[in-house]
């Protein structure tokens, strides 16, 4: 059957993180970054939210970013199997600890440099173009101990410095650049999103909101010198997205829903339309928060603002007004939702929703009118190598192909959509669990919760099948 046929040029590929497959966590100079001491099990929820006793590893824990699936030493196969799957873009995020190991060294470690140099080559030897994240969730571990990390104003400056820095070193390199990766992300998992540490006592919301108004004069700053420096260059923001259904029809539902998406939506509107919206100044007057600014700020966010809405979608969310209903909220998700007796779920309880794929891309469309970007969507799922030897994830093709097909539908429905980079084209570590058995893959990795394995790669099914998907420009999704 054919399908629609995507716009020419459309950027299909894969997305992927530095924290997730590199690996090699102290070679080439590295530093040591948040995600480096969030090990698997029992402690990484407390750490995510900012409950952190150690900045060290601590013996006997397990640490999956220390080798995750080894992309530093293999990337170079790694690549050749996405180009034989005609990728166009692979999205990847730079290690800031790699470029500049404590955050707030003089110079940077031309090792790092390097590195990224030789993967940028690789990619483009194939013509796939590089889709960067400056920041995917890996603060130095140093700006957490010696400034408290976002909290600081402090980190403004490095991070412009490191932006600066790769933004000149690649610039005939890289022509798609992304500032912060799921930035709303801050709110929910906040040692993630922006290395936050909190005390008894604090005023939790408070440092959140100060350390999103430092990202967001960081990003806005990183916006300004993408554009002088790359000015052939697109540079945009990165929403952890999926649209708030109502529960009922009743108004109260309806307007928790448009709450809890202007909680997320916050962030994209300083993004791209510049400057703090009402509904956020009224929320922080009610809380008594004081974000405080420095002269400026508001002149550079109005200004600079992004070129393009790159968002991860991998399901909707639904809530109520009514406190009862409210208690039925699914445990687990980084994003609480009531439960939508509509949808199924994945193994790991997120909720499956391909329309709502098409739903959130028309609601950000209209929002923003500026061109969309999914840079993350997939199926994570328990996957086995069957006696044959092979993968047979025709769950996660069917997962695909549904999102697709809804992705095609924005489209026609008007939304300008640049590219669709899925989650892990590899299998890799899971953000949120720390699991490797968490798979999103085309590519299967011989390697268990545990760390064990022999990292060997695998084809899947589904290699095949995206494979085909490309070379149609999605006319064949069968
Ligand atoms: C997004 C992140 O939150 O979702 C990725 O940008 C992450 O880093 C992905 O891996 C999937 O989540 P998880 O928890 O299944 O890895």
């Amino acid at each position: 059957m054919t399908y629609f046929t995507f716009p020419e040029g459309f950027l299909w590929g894969g997305a992927i993180a530095a924290n997730q497959t590199e690996g090699a966590y102290l070679e080439g100079g590295k530093g040591l970054t948040t995600v480096d001491i969030m090990p698997t099990g029992k402690n990484r929820w407390a750490i995510a939210t900012g409950h952190v006793d150690s900045f060290k590893p601590i013996e006997g824990e397990y640490y999956p970013s220390h080798e995750a699936i080894d992309f530093y030493h293999r990337y170079k196969e790694d690549i050749a199997l996405f180009a034989e799957m005609g990728f166009k873009a692979l999205r990847i995020s730079i290690s800031w600890a790699r470029i500049f190991p404590n955050g707030d060294d003089e110079t940077p470690n031309e090792a790092g440099l390097q590195f990224y140099d030789d993967l940028f080559d690789e990619l483009l030897k194939f013509g796939i173009q590089p889709v960067v994240t400056i920041a995917h969730f890996d603060v130095p571990l140093h700006l957490v101990e010696a400034y408290g990390s976002w909290k600081n104003r402090k980190l403004v400056e490095f991070f412009e410095k490191y932006a600066t820095t790769i933004f000149k070193r690649y610039k005939d390199k890289v022509k798609y650049w992304m500032t912060f990766n799921e930035i709303n992300m801050l709110l929910h998992l906040p040692f993630v999103g922006a290395g936050l540490v909190f005390k008894e006592g604090d005023d939790k919301l408070q440092i959140q909101y100060q350390a999103a108004h430092h990202q967001l004069v960081a990003s806005s700053l990183a916006v300004k010198a993408c554009h002088e420096i790359i000015p052939d260059a697109k540079i945009g923001c990165m929403l952890a997205g999926g649209a708030t259904y109502p529960f009922t029809c009743h108004p109260d539902d309806v307007f928790r829903a448009m709450e809890k998406d202007r909680e997320s939506y916050f962030f994209i509107d300083v993004q791209s339309r510049g400057e703090y919206p009402g509904y956020a100044k009224r929320f922080f007057k009610e809380n008594n928060l004081t974000i405080k600014m420095e002269a400026g700020d508001e002149e550079l966010l109005k200004k600079y603002t992004v070129d393009y809405i790159g968002f991860s979608y991998y399901g909707s969310r639904a809530t109520s007004g009514d406190p009862e209903i409210l208690k039925q909220i699914t445990s687990g998700n980084v994003f609480a939702s009531v439960e939508n007796p509509y949808l199924e779920k994945s193994e790991w309880g997120w909720p499956i929703d391909a329309k709502g794929l098409r739903i959130t891309a028309n609601q950000l469309y209209d929002r923003y009118q500026k061109p969309l970007f999914i840079v993350e969507n997939g199926l994570g799922a328990v996957d086995t190598v069957s006696p044959d030897g092979e993968v047979h994830d025709d769950y996660r093709i069917e997962y695909l192909r549904k999102h697709i097909i809804q992705m095609g539908e924005a489209i026609q429905d008007g939304v300008e959509l640049i590219g669709y980079t899925s989650w892990g084209p590899i299998d890799l570590v899971s953000a949120s669990t720390g699991e490797m058995k968490k798979r999103y893959g085309y590519i299967y990795v011989d390697k268990d919760n545990e760390g064990n394995g022999s990292l060997q790669r695998l084809k899947k099914r589904s290699f095949y099948w995206y494979k085909q998907v490309i070379e149609s420009n999605g006319a064949n999704l069968d």
